[in-house]
């Protein structure tokens, strides 16, 4: 029986988003229903929203979610219902020239469910990211739910199913952040700051924060940061090689998204350093840089989608290494609210007051 339930969607543009009910249909082949337990609340939800993504309204917003398998369709193995799982926007489909190519965590054709969720007059939603966890439960292709261990706390589970896996995944699996290295970290918000916490677990011994906002600069420090750097009164760069024995860093990592701190990244590596640019820009930004630069400087430029993660090889590996104490993933719950908050978190978030907001059920 298809079920009604308690969700957050953007009717239109620019409108602020509203508690409703929605219908969630039976899984079908390859699909599972899960009861979220908890959803973090990230900009590109808030992107959604303003019509930045698509025009596809209405959107059934959230993205970064934990909760617990209740039903799945036919020809189902990964899970079973009782699971405790995080939801990803990953599910590698092992087919594309991608995945033939032993590079899963790159798919260039995810699975997301193919039945629809809708309002009560039969109004098809769009899932932000193909997931849609602002709701008491949400459908979702099979392979978009990782099982982890259910001695985690949903809060902090779900947040590995985006920014805050973005950013380690940054650090670890993209910049290839290693024993010894020095790394800058240019904007610290949730994805800066797990890069941060990435490039900790991952032995660097220098781990240089950049931002403009101390309150950010501070929440680095707890996170790993060695050393900080206020970008609206210091110059980065030069703060950066100053740091570095006036060399830059070996890995940079852009987790603002625009075109003046990446070029700020770009000159505070080191020679054959690597830039890893995890901010997302926007349309219109455009980049100018001295070709001879690129070419002297050497070293690798690079861009990192979702951390370039696997779910499957990396949530349950973090969240092992959370629950022995290894990783503090608990930093980044600013603030636990309910559904009916999620606008008063985009306050929020725009103010740059939280790392994470986090709905929970
Ligand atoms: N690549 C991916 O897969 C992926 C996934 C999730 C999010 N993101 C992107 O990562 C970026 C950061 O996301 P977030 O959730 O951490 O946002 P956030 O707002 O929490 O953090 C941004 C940080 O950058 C700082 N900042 C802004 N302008 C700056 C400047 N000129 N110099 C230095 N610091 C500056 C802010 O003070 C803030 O601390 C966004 O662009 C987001 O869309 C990428
Ligand atoms: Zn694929
Ligand atoms: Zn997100």
């Amino acid at each position: 029986m298809p079920q009604q339930v308690k969700a957050v969607i953007a009717r239109a543009k620019g409108a602020p988003v509203e508690v409703t009910t929605i219908v969630v249909p039976d899984p079908g082949p390859g699909e599972a229903v899960v009861r979220i337990q908890a959803c973090g609340v990230c900009h590109t939800d808030l992107h959604y929203r303003e019509g930045g993504i698509n025009d596809e309204f209405p959107f059934l917003l959230g993205h970064e979610a934990a909760g617990i398998v209740e039903s799945v369709g036919e020809g189902v193995t990964e899970v079973v219902p009782g699971d405790f799982v995080v939801l990803n926007w990953r599910a590698v489909c092992g087919q594309c020239r991608a995945c033939r190519r032993g590079r899963p965590q790159y798919c260039f054709d995810t699975h997301n469910a193919e039945q629809k969720m809708t309002l009560l007059d039969g109004t098809e939603l769009s899932p932000a990211l193909g997931i849609g966890a602002f709701a008491e439960k949400t459908l979702v292709a099979a392979g978009q739910c990782t099982k982890v261990d259910p001695a985690a706390d949903p809060a902090v589970a779900g947040l590995l199913g985006c920014g805050v896996m973005a950013g380690l995944g940054a650090a670890i699996n993209t910049g290839n952040v290693g024993r010894g290295d020095s790394v800058a970290v240019i904007g610290c918000g949730g994805v800066g700051g797990a890069a941060v916490l990435g490039s900790r677990l991952a032995g660097a011994a220098k781990i240089i924060a950049v931002d403009i906002d101390d309150r950010k600069l501070e929440t680095a420090l707890t996170l790993g940061a060695t050393h900080t750097v206020n970008s609206r009164t210091t110059d980065p760069v030069e703060a950066i090689r100053e740091l570095t024995g006036g060399n830059g860093a070996d890995v940079v990592v852009e987790a603002v998204g625009r075109p003046e701190t990446y070029k700020q990244a770009f000159y505070a590596r080191d020679l054959a350093g690597t830039v890893v640019l995890v901010g997302v820009p926007t349309p219109e930004m455009t980049l100018e840089l001295p070709l001879l630069d690129v070419f002297g400087r050497g070293g690798a430029l690079k861009s990192s989608w979702y951390g370039d993660c696997l779910p499957s090889r990396d949530f349950p590996m973090l969240i092992d290494l959370h629950l022995q104490g290894r990783l503090d993933l608990g930093a980044f719950v600013t603030e636990t609210i309910g559904l009916d908050a999620v606008e008063q978190a985009f306050e929020r978030m725009h103010q740059g007051d939280v790392l994470r907001s986090v709905v929970v059920l």
